[in-house]
């Protein structure tokens, strides 16, 4: 089970954008990265929830979307996510950054999967602008933004070529292909 779930669990970047997802959604996901590891159990994460258009349509254009793909400028209106969740660090309970966010991602998108939902974690963030869009005290580090939603788009995992070449790409039929190295190339011996 867990295996047929991360494998479905691919990067979404296209969606239902009228398939609205609520704050309780939100809550239970970011209840499940809370139940996460965390280095020294020091929990210094935090998050800002977003399922409002007004709220989302802030958040949008502050985001980097699909850096290989170099043509396609991020999802179009109606095809954008249904919620975001914004991964601060409280720097007051830890300055240094760890790797819990990963971890927390990880959760998120999981548990969005076993809901029918997708998502795709965005490092490519316009922070000042986050920041002061949304009115972000200083003491937190915008760390990543998990966008949401219902996939509209399909996601295949292809073998890494014979070129090596490990950069996504879009077929004409608009199906996303994500090359994976195989098992032998990562098991180091
Ligand atoms: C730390 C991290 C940062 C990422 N940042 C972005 C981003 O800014 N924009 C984006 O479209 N995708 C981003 N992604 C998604 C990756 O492009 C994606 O994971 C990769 O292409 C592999 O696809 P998969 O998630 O379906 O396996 C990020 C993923 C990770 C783990």
């Amino acid at each position: 089970m867990i295996r047929d779930l991360i494998v479905s669990n691919r990067s979404y970047r296209r969606f239902h954008q009228e398939a609205a997802i609520d704050e309780q959604t939100l809550r239970e996901l970011v209840d499940l990265a809370r139940l996460s590891a965390s280095g020294h159990n020091v929990q210094p994460l935090k998050y800002i929830l977003s399922c409002n258009p007004e709220k989302n349509a802030l958040i949008f254009p502050l985001l980097g979307w699909a850096g290989y793909l170099r043509d396609w400028p991020g999802p179009s209106e109606g095809e954008r996510p249904a919620a975001y969740i914004v991964v601060l660090q409280d720097t007051e309970i830890r300055r240094d950054i760890g790797i819990d966010h990963g971890i927390a991602a990880q959760s998120i998108l999981l548990g969005a999967r076993e809901k029918g939902l997708g998502g795709c974690i965005i490092a490519t963030i316009k922070k000042d602008a986050l920041r002061s869009g949304l009115s972000i005290p200083t003491r937190y580090e915008i760390l990543i933004v998990l966008a949401l939603g219902k996939p509209k788009e399909k996601v295949v995992i292809d073998p890494v070529g014979p070129d090596g070449d490990i950069k996504y790409w879009r077929d004409s039929e608009g199906v996303h292909h994500v090359p994976k190295r195989a098992l032998e190339d990562i098991i180091v011996r």
